[in-house]
């Protein structure tokens, strides 16, 4: 066992991100960073330590040449090179340049009408019905929808059987390992090889596998195009100096995108349900006022961060909130916390409709700086579709049963069953 990097310092919270009295209580926990005076956090278990303030993570994230991505936002150190957030310019400059294209808002928009199509059609499916787990019927189905859609593929195998159930448990568990002190592929090594989740994670590695091989066949056949996926663009495009992205690499970015675009829109739309059904009169006032739906968004974004935090490594000996940090030490920017700043957010804890929409998005749920997330455009836009199809149609929306929270990923704080009612007409 290797020498620890971290030690608890004087003044700063002692806190295990992957134990229960955080994990039940993970908003009081900021609130005490934040009122303590000493935003920072120590973490014996996982020798890390931990960012809270607002300000503090800005900093950090604007000295990308010190704080390092190379080792990956998760708490086990990467070996084999990673994707975009697991890279720092030059390298993730080039990667940048190659897939921003990918990421316009024409390319958005351009899967605007099969979005509204796919919602309408889920809803019309359990409509009749009166109730529904609406997480499971369209907070997990949604984004994943989406995310096939741009990268290409479908979601159901070639006899028409879902994809999803074993996606879903590759990506749990796969993302249920970013806390774990070991990497991924050690992590994964140690479970099980029957497990369902493990069994997702190499069902999942054999369909982008496949599919690179098919994109590549259908574009020398001519039958695809360089636009008719992100597969198909990333393939034939080239950064400076003629420079393309290696199979590895595409292979990379399509777990990353199944990973990064749908885990965390399926906890920001159950959760915006969530607080119009919980907060008094938000779901009468977003329901009469639909201009309302931006800020229902954002403000959602901003009170349920649904990814807690990400890890930054330092690349030299430096100080963080006085405290002397050796060389390549984890640390974690806690977006959660930094949204929950009374430094900037007034009154942190209230869900406020009528806050300015402008000052609301200085929420870090999708990072800053240039990590930040580039499908931030497309998660809102998936929010909206959501709440355009849900609110006219579902009449007298109510809870209807316990909702549960997914316990099963620490690193993203979420529900995992949201059982909704409705007067059927
Ligand atoms: C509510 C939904 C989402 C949340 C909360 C979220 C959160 C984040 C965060 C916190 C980062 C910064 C990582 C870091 O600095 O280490 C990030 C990066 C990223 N996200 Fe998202 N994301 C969401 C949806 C999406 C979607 C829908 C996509 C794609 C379709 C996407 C693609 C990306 C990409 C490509 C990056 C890497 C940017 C870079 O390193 O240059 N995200 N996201």
């Amino acid at each position: 066992m290797s020498e620890p990097k971290t030690h608890p310092v004087d003044g700063w919270a002692e806190v295990d991100f992957n134990a229960e009295p955080f994990l039940t209580d993970f908003k009081g926990v900021y609130e005490k960073l934040h009122s303590s005076g000493c935003p920072f956090a120590h973490s014996s278990v996982g020798d890390h330590y931990a960012v809270g303030k607002h300000q503090d993570i800005m900093d950090i994230l604007k000295q990308y040449d010190v704080w390092k991505s190379k080792f990956g936002p998760a708490l086990g150190y990467l070996e084999t090179p990673g994707v975009l957030v697991s890279v720092d310019p030059p390298e993730h400059t080039f990667e940048v340049r190659i897939v921003a294209d990918c990421f316009s808002k024409e390319v958005f928009e351009s899967l605007r009408e099969d979005m509204v199509q796919f919602v309408n059609e889920q809803i019309d499916s359990f409509y009749a019905d009166g109730e529904v787990d609406l997480h499971e019927a369209i907070s997990v189905t949604f984004p994943l929808f989406v995310i096939h859609k741009l990268l290409g593929f479908p979601l159901q195998d070639e006899d028409g059987t879902s994809r999803i159930p074993w996606i879903r448990d590759g990506l749990i568990t796969s993302v249920g390992m970013m806390l774990a002190p070991q990497n991924r592929e050690a992590s994964v090594a140690s479970l099980d090889p029957s497990d369902p989740g493990v069994v997702g994670i190499m069902r999942t590695q054999q369909m982008y596998i496949d599919h690179l091989a098919d994109c590549k066949e259908k574009l020398a056949s001519g039958e695809w195009q360089n636009d008719t996926n992100i597969v198909c663009r990333f393939l034939t495009t080239t950064g400076p100096d003629g420079a393309m992205l290696t199979d590895e690499k595409i292979i990379g970015f399509m777990g990353f995108l199944e990973t990064a675009g749908s885990a965390t829109t399926t906890i920001m739309l159950s959760n915006i349900i969530y607080r119009l059904l919980t907060e008094e009169g938000a779901y009468e006032r977003v329901r009469n006022e639909t201009h309302l739906f931006p800020i229902t968004i954002e403000e959602t974004l901003r009170l349920d961060a649904p990814v807690q935090g990400l890890f930054r490594t330092n690349d030299t000996e430096v100080e963080l909130g006085g405290c002397p940090i050796q060389a390549d030490t984890k640390v974690m920017l806690l977006w959660a916390s930094g949204n929950l700043d009374p430094d900037v957010f007034e009154d942190p804890m209230k869900f406020d409709l009528d806050r300015n929409i402008s000052k609301v998005k200085r929420h870090l749920s999708f990072g800053y700086g240039t990590h930040f997330c580039r499908g931030a455009p497309l998660a809102r836009m998936e929010g909206e579709i959501f709440l355009n199809a849900i609110l006219p149609r579902l009449k007298n929306l109510r809870l209807n049963g316990e909702v549960e929270m997914e316990k099963r990923i620490p690193v993203l704080q979420g529900i995992r069953k949201l059982p909704i009612a409705w007067d059927v007409e």
